[in-house]
């Protein structure tokens, strides 16, 4: 009998040996909750904040950044993500990244940003607000079969 997909990601992650501190979903969140107050949302008023974890350690966080030209607009994790590549270069993992917003509901990265996550961090976990409270996925849960050249 096939297996559930989710125990099949479960016996994945373990046979990955994945670990993730305890301490990092509230490191995160302290810190995109900090940065979500330089949003720039004058025309949505929804503040959002993205805090990211690389594999080195290091921690960027971004907001969104809102334009007259709404296309124009960068989401928080995008933000982010931009961030830490203009700081470290494109050799950056991203092992985690937390969103929030500052109406405090249920908000997921939009698919734009599933898919720079992706591009970033293929084994990334994601925190964020959903619909029955905090939760965290894997990004090939919120973006199966993400796009890669090879
Ligand atoms: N937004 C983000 O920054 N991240 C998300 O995950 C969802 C949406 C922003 C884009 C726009 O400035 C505002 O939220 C409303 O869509």
């Amino acid at each position: 009998m096939a297996l559930d997909f989710s125990v099949r990601r479960e016996m994945f992650s373990v046979m990955r040996k994945k670990t993730m501190p305890a301490k990092v979903p509230a490191r995160l969140l302290r810190s995109a909750k900090r940065v979500m107050k330089n949003a720039h949302a004058p025309y949505s008023k929804f503040r959002v904040g993205a805090a990211i974890l690389l594999s080195n350690g290091r921690v960027f966080s971004g907001c969104n950044v809102e334009n007259a030209s709404y296309g124009m607009t960068n989401c928080a994790e995008r933000t982010a993500i931009f961030s830490a590549v203009a700081q470290l270069g494109p050799k950056i993992e991203i092992r985690a990244v937390s969103v929030v917003n500052d109406h405090g509901v249920p908000c997921s990265p939009c698919g734009a940003c599933r898919q720079v996550i992706y591009e970033f961090g293929p084994d990334a976990t994601i925190f964020f607000q959903g619909t029955k409270g905090p939760k965290q996925a894997h990004i090939t849960e919120l973006l199966p079969e993400g796009f890669r050249l090879q």
